[in-house]
């Protein structure tokens, strides 16, 4: 009812004005500022395994799953192990080559995804040694994990994963912070910056959410939508995925992600002045490929919402719609990125009339086949 709702008209909304919050206890505890440092003890029960560890395999299902792609370009960039990112349902059925000593990151919400469940325990059979990056405390994957890291999100009732995705990026950037600076592929400087930087996102997506009538206004304008693009380079490519699925889930709408540049090998040919490509575009290195990438939309009379950094007056003359997004290292700006695009598809669908917390055809956790 509305009282656990938090006042709120739907659990999704709700879970998704918590993020300043549940990102904050994500890192309580963990990141100190003074003078830098990161404890997960987590970690350090298998420090040397992480220290020498071949190669990284994350698994995981639906939104978890993209948490881990981010975490595949973060943890290469910064600790340079390399990074298999797999959905464990094809794991599970493909005979995967898994080393005794390889580390299994397996992120999961609910912690009782039966794919995933499966998946590490053929990998731990095989030696392996598995990290939970789960939410719910006590669910059969943090048991069955070797160690882990815990989202602390609290409990998530939307159907569509809002919270708990950016309590998985923010677990997986500590992680591959600590890992880093214990292996020395980071220098001190750099992982200061970017603890300082951490520590402040919980105010920045507050920031963001004073243009929430704005989103809901865009919203409006585009909910009559019969497909979406979704665009990103980088980092922010597997936010682009996050976008488009979080859009299918709540609204229906038909969308894709795609990395920018991968665009004119097929996408493009859908375009016309009846779709939307929504583009994120804050300031990073791609930044100046992204603006050609957005002009090619723009000259086939697509329509374009761009998600850019705050005060960009570049973006703002070519695309149809911006939102801003407060400055932030490139690093961690996917965890700001995400939030405008969770509150499109919240309001797109509300403004269809659907049951957003429960939307159709789908389950909370899929502990079947
Ligand atoms: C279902 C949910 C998604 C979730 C996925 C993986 O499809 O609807 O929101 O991302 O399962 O769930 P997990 O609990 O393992 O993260």
């Amino acid at each position: 009812g509305a009282i656990e709702k938090g006042g709120y008209d739907h659990f999704m909304i709700k879970e998704i004005l918590e993020q300043p919050s549940t990102i904050f206890d994500c890192l309580r505890g963990r990141l100190e500022t003074q003078n830098p440092s990161i404890q997960l003890s987590g970690i350090d029960k298998y420090k040397e395994q992480f220290l020498t560890g071949q190669r990284i395999i994350i698994l995981a299902c639906g939104t978890s799953w993209h948490a881990g792609l981010v975490a595949e370009y973060i943890i290469e960039e910064l600790c340079r192990i390399p990074v298999e990112v797999e959905y464990a349902s094809e794991f599970r059925y493909r005979n995967p080559v898994v080393h005794s000593g390889d580390i299994i990151v397996a992120i999961s919400q609910s912690g009782e995804t039966a794919d995933t469940i499966v998946a590490i325990d053929q990998a731990k059979k095989n030696g392996a040694i598995i990290m939970g990056v789960v939410n719910a405390v006590g669910s059969t994957i943090a048991r069955l994990s070797d160690t882990g890291v815990y989202t602390h999100s609290g409990p998530e009732i939307g159907v569509a994963s809002t919270k708990a995705f950016t309590g998985q990026v923010t677990v997986l950037i500590l992680v591959a912070l600590k890992v880093a600076l214990e292996k020395g592929t980071i220098t001190k400087e750099r992982f200061n910056q970017l603890c300082i930087e951490l520590a402040g996102v919980p105010d920045k997506v507050q920031e963001i959410f004073v243009q929430n009538d704005h989103i809901n206004k865009i919203a409006q304008k585009y909910s009559h939508l019969k497909d979406a693009l979704y665009l990103g380079r980088g980092y922010n490519f597997p936010i682009a995925l996050e976008g488009a699925l979080k859009l299918k889930e709540i609204s229906y709408i038909h969308a894709e992600g795609y990395p920018a540049a991968e665009m004119k090998h097929g996408p493009i040919a859908l375009v016309d002045e009846s779709l939307l490509s929504v583009f994120i575009a804050t300031k990073d290195p791609y930044y100046e490929k992204i603006i050609s990438n957005i002009q090619e939309i723009k000259a086939r009379k697509g329509m374009v919402l761009a998600i850019v950094s705050k005060g960009d007056t570049m973006i703002s003359g070519i695309a149809d719609d911006i939102i801003e997004i407060p400055e932030i290292d490139e690093l961690i700006a996917p965890i700001l990125n995400v939030i405008p695009l969770q509150l499109l598809s919240y309001y797109i669908g509300v403004a269809k009339g659907f049951d957003v917390d429960k939307p159709r055809n789908l389950a909370k956790s899929v502990t079947v086949e």
